[in-house]
């Protein structure tokens, strides 16, 4: 499905406490550190427009919700979401989330991370773009702990597929466990605008929950001067 360009938020609005850049934040990143509240952190990767994160510190304010989001134009419309909402336990970086999770989170500092709709890059030159990669499975588990929950939903069969083999391959998940959809009476009651999209056109997705067992990673934090130079934190796109 094509995507429009972002809506502009509110010259007005303040987005300067919601509103993380990337490049500016130090390595290793301790998330605690971003929010004013203690409480476990739940990384987005790939926010969007920010409906998963706006409803979901909502619903629970036991909890601190990070996004990380390439396009900088939908971070700025979700940083937008979360100012309006003043809320204290939510915040987007823009920048990529692959870095992120691979060079700059330590070890078990998540209690789950959320990968909704991600894109497909169906051209297989373009494949190792997919941010679902062998790497950063082997990275969500180095993040999470034991018991953390790595939630992956899409409306492509053969991604979902090849995901949930790769995070298997890990060996540091048990078996996924489908997760159910919520109902949907009103516009905002959808997980996110990409499973709004793809239910209302009739089309199936494909939703599992993956639970980190108590194996030990099987990787290290990627210092970044580790990093090729076509990867690392200024990558992120104005868009
Ligand atoms: C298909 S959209 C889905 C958005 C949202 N999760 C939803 O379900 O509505 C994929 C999003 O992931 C973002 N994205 C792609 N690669 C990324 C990366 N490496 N780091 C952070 N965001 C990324 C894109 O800019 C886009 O907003």
């Amino acid at each position: 499905m094509p995507r429009r360009p972002p809506k502009k938020p509110d010259p007005a609005l303040d987005l300067s406490t919601h509103l993380l850049a990337l490049a500016d934040l130090p390595t290793p990143l301790d998330p605690d550190t971003l929010f004013p509240r203690a409480a476990p952190v739940e990384l987005e990767v790939g926010s969007g427009k920010g409906l998963f994160l706006s409803t979901a510190c909502t619903a629970r304010p036991d909890r601190n919700f990070l996004g990380a989001e390439i396009a900088g134009g939908y971070a700025r419309l979700c940083a937008a979401k979360l100012a309006r909402l003043q809320a204290v336990n939510a915040r987007i970086i823009h920048g990529d989330a692959t870095y992120l999770v691979r060079s700059m989170l330590p070890d078990a500092c998540l209690a789950g991370i959320h990968v909704y709709f991600p894109d497909p890059w169906w051209k297989a030159r373009h494949r190792k773009r997919r941010v679902l990669s062998e790497i950063f499975l082997q990275h969500a588990g180095r993040v999470l702990p034991a018991a953390g929950q790595l939630h992956v939903w899409t409306d492509v069969e053969e991604y979902f597929n090849e995901s949930m083999e790769l995070a298997r391959a890990t060996g540091l998940f048990g078996a996924p466990r489908e997760e159910q959809p919520s109902a949907a009476e009103h516009d905002l009651d959808y997980h996110t605008h990409f499973e709004r999209r793809t239910r209302l056109a009739g089309a199936p997705v494909w939703r599992a929950v993956l639970e980190r067992n108590d194996r030990a990673a099987v990787c290290e934090r990627v210092e970044p001067s580790a990093h090729p130079d076509s990867f690392g934190p200024g990558s992120a796109s104005e868009k």
